[in-house]
């Protein structure tokens, strides 16, 4: 099962999808352009059937094979949202809309997974029921946590579950994945640190919350450091410290550290969410200020299933001929993660070249990928429900 010839006929209209969408970015759960097309191909290829509004702005496509006599469902899954960063690839294709872009190449994945879904139309070649899922609001809006919350598994009786994200510096072609843990838990927290605000030139009549909270991220180094099992993982950031002050004969009244933890394992997040409450409230105490800790819970660990894992891996190597290989698991992270809770699965990694990695504002999804994602897709559902 190399790549399929078919893709190859496919690629001019599954580039011009591609860059119809990467063309016309939307956030989140404000995927109505983007769904509304989805929805609009995915009837006219012959789905068996296609509902939208799941998860908000969800589309699901429901693909019947020549037969059908063991009941099985395999889903896939594409993710269709952008991100609010302004393009600077000057593609010919670029956004159209300012501070918007596709940076993270779902735009290729859902056109991918279109590609596949007209392909399975077509040919029908195997034993059960593909469900095509395209997801709103992967970048923080816990989308797939949506769908998953309206009933999505059980309504179509999805036994398995798939899904693909593209991977700057893989070379085009190839394919990477893990067992186990792949992406990390996503929180964020917020602390805010109440002193006594006064003249600058009478620090003694003051509860100096600049300086608490200076020792405040500092202790937070500790959590990594000290706290947690050096053979395990945790990132613990503080990525943005205000003073309630611009001026400079000030001492603030309040300061507000916000910062994200990144976890692979459940007793680390809850470690780590136990430590940086302690480390904040103590450290105030010791300045004689308070702290108020907000911690929220993100994504969960995105968690690849064993078999699922080796079923998406032969297929991969089928499509590329070469090897899929095992990566480290990344700290970022995937909200794929709620449906991995909900069923057996996994997810693999596609290689998209030498481009700037996403999130960058000069990243762009390379075109030639498409034929390995489609055949990617479309050999999961042959590979896991053959023809009778
Ligand atoms: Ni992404």
């Amino acid at each position: 099962m190399p790549v399929k010839n078919r893709f190859a006929e496919l690629l001019p209209e599954i580039t011009a999808w591609r860059r119809d969408f990467h063309e016309n970015p939307e956030l989140l759960f404000e995927v109505h352009r983007t769904a509304g097309k989805v929805a609009e191909l995915l009837r006219g290829f012959g789905c068996d059937e296609v509902v939208t509004g799941i998860g908000r702005t969800g589309v699901v496509g429901v693909i019947r094979g020549r037969t059908d006599t063991a009941g099985r469902v395999v889903g896939l899954r594409a993710d269709m949202d952008a991100l609010p960063l302004q393009e600077i690839t000057g593609a010919p294709h670029a956004s159209k809309v300012a501070g918007r872009m596709h940076a993270c190449g779902h735009d290729g994945h859902t056109a991918m997974l279109l590609g596949a879904a007209k392909y399975l139309c077509e040919t029908r070649n195997f034993d059960g029921t593909a469900v095509v899922i395209f997801q709103p609001a992967e970048e923080g809006g816990g989308g797939g946590r949506e769908m998953c919350a309206d009933g999505m598994m059980a309504r179509w009786n999805i036994a398995e579950v798939y899904g693909m994200h593209n991977m700057p510096g893989l070379p085009v072609g190839t394919f990477a994945i893990r067992p186990g843990p792949f992406f990390a838990a996503t929180d964020q927290f917020t602390i805010t640190l109440e002193g006594k605000g006064g003249h600058a030139a009478k620090p003694h009549e003051t509860i100096d919350t600049t300086v608490v909270a200076s020792h405040v991220v500092l202790a937070l180094q500790t959590v990594a450091s000290r706290n947690v099992d050096p053979l395990k993982s945790v990132v613990v950031s503080v990525t943005s410290f205000r003073t309630g002050s611009e001026a400079y004969n000030i001492i603030p009244q309040t300061v507000e550290l916000r910062g994200t933890v990144r976890t692979l394992e459940a007793e680390v997040r809850t470690l780590a969410e136990e430590r940086i409450g302690r480390i904040a409230r103590a450290t105030a105490e010791a300045f004689g200020a308070v702290a108020h800790l907000r911690y929220d819970r993100g994504y969960p660990v995105m968690v690849n299933h064993d078999r699922e894992t080796v079923h998406a891996a032969e297929v991969a190597r089928a499509v590329a001929g070469t090897p899929t290989r095992e990566v480290p698991p990344l700290m970022g992270g995937e909200d794929f993660a709620y449906m991995l809770e909900e069923r057996p699965g996994a997810y693999i990694l596609m290689g998209n070249g030498d481009t700037a990695m996403v999130h960058n504002p000069a990243y762009d999804f390379d075109d030639s990928a498409i034929p390995f994602g489609c055949s990617w897709f479309a050999g999961m559902v042959e590979a896991r429900m053959p023809a009778a």
